[in-house]
């Protein structure tokens, strides 16, 4: 089944088509010389940003994906019968591309993200959706995220998945698609974002995660004792108080930016060992709480060098398998919209399915993911996952 995925939920105008978990093409186009003056993402600046870019990322994909001869107006699905089809026939006629360029549906983040980056995105996918009578997804941004890892192995359910991105620190289980259950989630402050927001007080770069990670190497990791919020009893993430903390620290040095690199690189190896000393422990503990063998890291801080090997420092010795997706399939991607997208075709397929013959194609609602052999996930799984509750494997 090939998908094309549309990513718009922050910074990374982003498209992409699979065929089922092979990626046939995955283009991103980043914004972070747009927001890279302001520290963060400008959101009004993104969704701008989102609006020039899409249609030609779109193009990159298809050509990426079919050869150069590939273009959008190919994918069409209607029936040769209809009038409308005529123009694109001939079309057709000339570019054979055409035929092996075809697509079974189209799949976009429906959220969470920035409102107006997200509507870019949707428009986008609809509209070439509404163009090409195919099926349109809308794909849950988390989601999509924990199951990146069925682009790289075969096999991993079920796993207990931490996302660590700039606006999630989600545990979740995973028992297969479409089946989670949160176990706990961010309650102020990201991780990414943190890294960010440290990146900005030091004048370092965005985003501040590579920054940060960069200049660590040359740092001291016992340098500053900053605080661990391992939040006891909860399986939530809380990390304001380490941000303040770090904030305090470069505050009270009575230091001026532009700051000595050592010192600065010290903050960063200090900062980061606690980010990821609370990230693992916490992650593992839940792990061992839960019964899971397979932990899956994925977001964009799950690229982080640091963060990986202190995982595998730790859960070997444990015989706990954690498994990281290639660092451009953490980062956000269409590849993972797209393959979310095939997986919820799949298995909510028919009322997407049905949609495909209807004269008019709008965003064919996802049906609910199956629980178990009879009931059905009582939550809507296209909304943020935020807004699931703790109850999301509750039976309808
Ligand atoms: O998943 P992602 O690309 O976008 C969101 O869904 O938010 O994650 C972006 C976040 C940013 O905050 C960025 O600073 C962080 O991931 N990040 C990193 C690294 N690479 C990206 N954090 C730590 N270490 C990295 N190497
Ligand atoms: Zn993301």
């Amino acid at each position: 089944m090939k998908v094309l995925g549309i990513e718009t939920s922050c910074d990374e105008t982003a498209a992409a088509v699979v065929d089922g978990d092979r990626i046939l093409s995955n283009v991103v186009s980043s914004q972070a010389d747009l927001h890279g003056a302001y520290f963060g993402v400008v959101p009004e600046l993104a969704s701008r940003s989102h609006m020039e870019r899409v249609a030609a990322v779109m193009e990159r994909a298809m050509r990426a994906a079919y050869g150069p001869g590939a273009r959008l107006s190919d994918v069409s699905n209607l029936p040769r019968s209809e009038n409308s089809m005529r123009r694109s026939d001939v079309w057709d006629a000339r570019r054979p591309v055409a035929r092996s360029g075809r697509l079974d549906a189209v799949a976009f983040t429906q959220g969470p993200g920035l409102a107006g980056a997200l509507l870019v995105g949707k428009v986008a996918a609809q509209s070439l959706a509404l163009a090409a009578r195919l099926p349109c997804i809308g794909v849950n941004h988390v989601e999509a995220h924990a199951l990146a890892i069925g682009l790289a192995c075969r096999h991993v359910f079920p796993y207990l998945a931490l996302i660590a991105s700039g606006g999630h620190t989600d545990l979740i289980r995973v028992e297969s698609p479409g089946r989670y259950r949160v176990l706990g989630r961010t309650r102020d402050d990201a991780a990414g974002e943190v890294f960010d927001k440290v990146a900005k007080l030091l004048r370092l770069a965005y985003p501040g995660g590579p920054a940060v990670e960069s200049l660590a190497r040359e740092g001291d990791r016992e340098a500053v004792r900053f605080p661990r919020p391992l939040l006891p009893g909860a399986w939530d993430f809380s990390f304001s108080g380490l941000k303040t903390a770090v904030l305090y620290h470069v505050r009270d040095s009575g230091l001026k930016p532009q700051y000595p690199r050592r010192f600065a690189a010290d903050v960063c190896a200090s900062f980061q060992e606690a980010v990821v000393d609370t990230l693992v422990k916490k992650t593992l503990a839940a792990a061992r709480r839960f019964r899971m063998r397979r932990v899956v890291v994925g977001g964009g801080v799950a690229a982080n060098r640091r963060l990986r090997a202190r995982f595998a420092e730790e859960a070997e010795p444990e015989g706990l398998r954690v498994l990281f997706p290639p660092a451009e399939l953490c980062t956000d991607n269409a590849a993972m919209i797209a393959y979310a997208g095939a997986l919820r075709l799949r298995w909510g397929g028919r009322a997407a399915r049905r949609t495909k013959h209807r004269k008019c194609v709008g965003l064919a609602r996802p049906e609910p993911a199956p629980f178990g052999c009879s009931g059905r996930l009582a939550v809507d799984p296209s909304l943020p996952i935020a807004s699931w509750g703790n109850k999301s494997l509750t039976a309808a």
